[in-house]
């Protein structure tokens, strides 16, 4: 590869080479603002090095077309896309397939984006997306893994797996993108794109080791973030994107901006626009997405000694490399058969996967007096703004779905259930009382109709329907644009609206279970105090309603686990399970002690804890067994629980392994996981399931950064999720 890039790089002007860095739009998704101009003539012209969100095997090559038959050197084009749970068929958002705790799946379900998209012509997604966050209020905690370090990064490792393959040359991989490098979901207030300040400690030990999870597995691309950090925005970080990133890590992918990141420096305040393409060069950014900041200032850069040849060719080389790697040279149409993508998208297989997901990703966060599940007889009354909306089922970013033939929940449940049971439906509320809210978080093609008259009108309506229903279930909670990118929200409860309506379904006495589509944790105090079951499936994907009518009926026992916190209401955001202790915690049963650390109005627990999911059987864990009181550095130590199916039905259990660091040179956090086992299990019968700790699991980075163990006792925590746990006490010597 060295040899073949230098002696191209030797023929290519200084212009040729900028034209590398520049990342076009072809302005088929809405992703941003911005639509890139005159792409034809610039792609002759060698001044384009990709183009994203085009798509097809016919339009694609005919834009590689002209790269490598009308451009002076016929450098081909890289095509990227943001493929973030799927490409056609569409998986759950990447908070419900975090849910799914099956690694696994998770896997499977990128290599299915995979086929897909490279199906279509594609060979680069803006994928995996591993911030971690803790505020709920961030619009696009939806998007990623949720609130923890650990689990993040193994999702981060499975879902570069799937999409890379083990060959990235091939026709059927895609280059993996790991983003927003870094720490964007840490904004300040929850509010997308704002600031983040924060310790090195913190970032080493909680933020930064899923975006180097995904680079261990492989991944050859890197997104910079928007945000601010400490003082320096991401995409013109020198410290971020070239000692950690290049000389730290020892990364040898492409660098490549989030969407007008380069220019938004401007209003960062660092400059003009020549001056901010300038520091994001220098800082490491290869290639600038949408902006063409580096397009229209470089040269000049260069000219005026601001920047040297040598810091465009090696951003030039990270380019082409890239194509070198997908094997563009070789065969720039790689992509571009029109049969496959006749044959390989929305198979059958790839959709028996979409519902399997689905279901496995949905969380039981209530059920008493067994309401679920729900026999598959006489008549259910689906009620609610999300009952009958096909296109908000692929929740957001999606932006490759086909909107008009996914199934709204009614269908998909009407698909399973057939004659067997009779199903009434109803809007019964508007999605929230403020026309202008509703038509920001509908977005996209995702409406959901109105209704004007009075509240009260409508809800009678629905109460009409329901009159003959054995069993009401409300869907209720988020259109799918509630979350997503620039979608934050201050407020986390279900809109007044739709709570109006759960109010008067509870009324009528029936069952009502509550459907809860949700892309982030919402307050539901209210809801756990008085709705008798609670299903939160998040946003399902293309079967969501197959899968909804899967577990309701029993067909599939409900596993998923939360991936963060559900607070019991806004105030206490951010909310993690792997806090620090503080120097006045509050004792353990207490909900409130003067001059300790808690609030005056609410206890500091959480409504459901990470980790949470009930199933319909009831799983029983015994003693653990530690094999050993001590360990040394180079020892292991083997830890049994056994768990028992105690109830009527077969399920899965995800069994979760927590640690606590008790005496060390720096505070520790109370909990951390450190391993997890999802374990399918019978009813009635037992599973011994074994777990090893070794001294990498009780590192972390001290003051100094090194990574290092202490010596000293450790407690060992093992249970159904981070709250409800068994412990024990080991410890680690020298
Ligand atoms: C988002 C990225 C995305 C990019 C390209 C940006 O607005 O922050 O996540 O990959 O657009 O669509």
């Amino acid at each position: 590869m060295g040899k073949f890039i230098d002696e191209l790089m030797e023929k290519m002007t200084i212009e040729e080479k900028i034209g590398q860095l520049n990342l076009v739009t072809a302005g088929e998704a809405t992703t941003g603002s911005v639509v890139s101009t005159d792409v034809e003539s610039k792609i002759k012209a060698g001044n384009i090095g990709g183009i994203f969100s085009m798509t097809s095997p016919s339009r694609i090559r005919k834009a590689q077309e002209l790269a490598v038959n009308q451009s002076r050197l016929k450098i081909p084009i890289i095509f990227g896309m943001d493929v973030i749970h799927g490409y056609k068929t569409i998986f759950p958002i990447p908070l419900g397939l975090a849910a799914t705790w099956d690694m696994n799946l998770i896997q499977k379900t990128a290599r299915v984006a995979a086929t897909e998209a490279s199906a279509d012509g594609l060979n680069w997604t803006f994928s995996p997306m591993v911030d971690i966050s803790r505020d709920a209020r961030w619009g696009r905690i939806s998007e990623g893994s949720g609130e923890d370090t650990y689990l993040s990064s193994r999702i981060a490792k499975e879902m570069v797996l799937g999409y890379q393959g083990d060959d990235l040359s091939k026709n059927n991989t895609l280059m993996a993108c790991v983003k927003h490098f870094a720490l964007y979901g840490a904004a300040e207030s929850g509010r997308d794109y704002n600031t983040t300040d924060m310790s090195l400690h913190r970032m080493y030990n909680e933020y930064l080791p899923p975006y180097k999870a995904a680079l261990d597995a492989g991944a050859m691309s890197v997104m910079t973030s928007f945000n601010d950090i400490n003082g320096v925005p991401a995409s013109a970080n020198h410290w971020l994107l070239t000692d950690l990133l290049r000389k730290d890590w020892k990364f040898n992918g492409l660098v490549v901006t989030d969407y007008t990141a380069v220019n938004e420096l401007i209003d960062h305040g660092l400059g003009d626009l020549q001056k901010v393409s300038e520091l994001s060069l220098k800082a490491g950014v290869d290639m600038d997405m949408v902006g063409e900041g580096f397009l229209t200032t470089l040269k000049k850069s260069l000219d005026e000694g601001k920047v040297s040849e040598e810091e465009i060719n090696r951003a030039c080389r990270y380019v082409l490399e890239a194509k070198y790697r997908l094997g563009l040279f070789e065969d720039p149409f790689k992509y571009c058969d029109e049969d496959r993508a006749k044959k390989e998208l929305l198979t059958p297989a790839h959709l028996k996967l979409a519902r399997e997901a689905a279901g496995k990703s949905f969380v039981l966060l209530k059920n008493v007096n067994h309401t679920l599940p729900l026999k598959k007889q006489g008549t259910v009354a689906v009620i609610g703004p999300l009952a009958n909306t096909g296109a908000n089922m692929p929740g957001t970013w999606s932006v490759s779905a086909d909107l008009e033939n996914t199934q709204s929940l009614v269908e998909g449940m009407r698909s399973v259930l057939g004659d067997k049971v009779d199903i009434v439906t109803h809007l019964g509320a508007n999605l929230t009382d403020d026309p202008a809210l509703q038509e920001r978080s509908t977005m996209f093609g995702r409406t959901i109709p109105r209704d004007n008259r009075s509240f009260e009108a409508i809800i009678a309506e629905a109460l009409e329907v329901s009159k003959n229903a054995e069993v009401i279930v409300a869907a209720l909670g988020e259109s799918s644009e509630m979350s997503g990118e620039s979608s934050s929200l201050t407020d986390l409860n279900i809109p007044e609206s739709q709570k109006r309506l759960l109010e008067a379904l509870v009324k009528t006495g029936k069952p009502v279970v509550l459907v809860l589509f949700a892309g982030r944790p919402l307050t539901l105090t209210w809801e756990q105090e008085h709705v008798p079951a609670i299903l939160n499936v998040w946003f399902g994907g293309t079967e969501t309603g197959k899968a909804v009518a899967d577990v309701l009926f029993g067909d599939v026992n409900p596993s998923g686990k939360l991936p963060a916190t559900f607070p019991q209401n806004v105030g206490q955001l951010p909310m993690y399970y792997s806090q620090k202790n503080t120097g006045r915690p509050l004792a353990k049963s207490a909900w409130f002690q003067k001059f300790r650390s808690n609030y005056l109005d609410v206890s500091n627990e959480p409504l459901y804890p990470f980790g949470f999911g009930l199933s319909y059987t009831e799983f029983e864990y015994s003693p653990l067994k530690l094999e050993k009181a001590t360990i040394n550095k180079s020892d292991k130590l083997r830890i049994t629980v056994q768990v028992k199916n105690n109830g009527q039905y077969n399920g899965e259990e995800v069994v979760q392994l927590y640690i606590q660091d008790l005496v060390a040179s720096q505070t520790r956090p109370v909990k951390e996981l450190k391993g997890f086992q999802k374990v399918w299990i019978e009813k009635g019968k037992s599973k011994t399931v074994a777990f090893e700790i070794s001294e990498e699991d009780l590192k972390f980075y001290n003051q100094k950064l090194d990574f290092i163990s202490e010596p000293g006792k450790f407690k060992v925590y093992i249970g159904t999720n981070s709250r409800d746990v068994q412990e024990a006490e080991f410890e680690l010597i020298d």
